[in-house]
């Protein structure tokens, strides 16, 4: 079976009451125990942090025995090279998600330092942004 987990980065903790209207209502415990119930074929993880350092540590952790990770690393997508260079310095394949199309947003986030390292990106989907990356793992 397949190991994989879910890593969110800052602010991901407040979906379902943070801005709705572009991240949508439904909160992240609940979306994640409708994708357990779905996904039975693989073993899924999730964690979530707001510190920068506590989401490094996780890829380091998981990024030599997982066979996937999918990543929302939220914020620091646009400014940590930490985390860039963590994706490169692990074995496991990355792929990026985004909630919202962030290309259609400011541009401050059309700049992503885990975009070049990721095995692909999945954005602008919402939540089903991370199915689609889970999808990609199970085919
Ligand atoms: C986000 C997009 C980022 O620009 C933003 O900082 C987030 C969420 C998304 O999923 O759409 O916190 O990663």
């Amino acid at each position: 079976m397949q190991k994989l987990i879910i890593i969110n980065g800052p602010n991901l903790n407040l979906l379902g009451k943070r801005e709705p209207n572009i991240y949508g209502s439904l909160t992240f415990t609940e979306f994640y125990k409708t994708i357990k119930e779905k996904y039975t074929d693989v073993s899924l993880e999730y964690f979530q942090s707001n510190i920068e350092g506590e989401l490094i540590d996780k890829l380091q952790e998981v990024g030599f025995g997982y066979d996937g990770i999918i990543l929302n690393a939220a914020a620091y997508t646009h400014t940590s090279i930490g985390i860039g260079d963590a994706i490169k310095a692990i074995e496991t394949p990355v792929i990026e998600v985004h909630i919202s199309n962030t290309f259609s947003r400011e541009e401050f986030r059309h700049q992503s330092y885990v975009s070049p390292n990721a095995r692909g990106v999945i954005l602008g989907f919402g939540l089903q942004s991370y199915e689609l990356a889970i999808q990609s793992f199970i085919n």
